[in-house]
């Protein structure tokens, strides 16, 4: 059975694993305190995972920017053999329902060609001028 849902912080270990599987990420990421943080996001409902049975198969963190007024997707990851079956996507539509709930706006620096284009056919749109420390552009979907 295939569920959208928020992160048991039992599943930190899994999302740890599968985030230590993306080139970019910060080898800091990788450590035991970065699994730390992660189990600390999933106690604040900030970690949303597709879960297939009991199987965690893809990653979201969503959080709530103040300053923005906005929910941010600082990583978004699906596990290697579970690419391209369309569970990003189911990630992004629950951050967009998340955001209609509580009238807020969706936000991402997306860093490569496969979630510029996600999120593109998801109707985000590239906010000119704004970029992260990276040189990222921001996109953003309103409501
Ligand atoms: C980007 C990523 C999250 C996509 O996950 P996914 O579950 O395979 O994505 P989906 O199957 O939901 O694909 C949704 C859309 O994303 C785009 N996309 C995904 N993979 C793509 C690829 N290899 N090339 C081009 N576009 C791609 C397409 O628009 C796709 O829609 P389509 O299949 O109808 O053409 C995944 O490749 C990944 O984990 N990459 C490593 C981590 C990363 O770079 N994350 C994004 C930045 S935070």
């Amino acid at each position: 059975m295939k569920a959208v849902r928020k992160a048991a912080p039992s599943e930190a270990e899994a999302i740890h694993r599968m985030l230590a599987d993306i080139d970019w990420i910060s080898n800091s990421v990788k450590t035991d305190d970065g699994l730390q943080k992660i189990r600390t996001f999933c106690n604040k409902g900030e970690v949303w995972v597709v879960a297939l049975d009991r199987e965690v198969v893809a990653m979201m963190f969503l959080r709530l920017d103040l300053v923005s007024h906005s929910l941010s997707i600082p990583i978004l990851t699906t596990a290697w053999r579970h690419r391209r079956n369309g569970y990003a996507r189911l990630l992004i539509r629950q951050a967009k329902t998340e955001a209609v709930k509580i009238g807020c706006t969706v936000e991402g620096y997306p860093k490569n060609h496969q979630s510029i284009n996600l999120l593109e056919t998801e109707h985000f749109k590239l906010i000119q001028d704004h970029v992260d420390k990276n040189g990222n552009d921001l996109f953003r979907w309103s409501p």
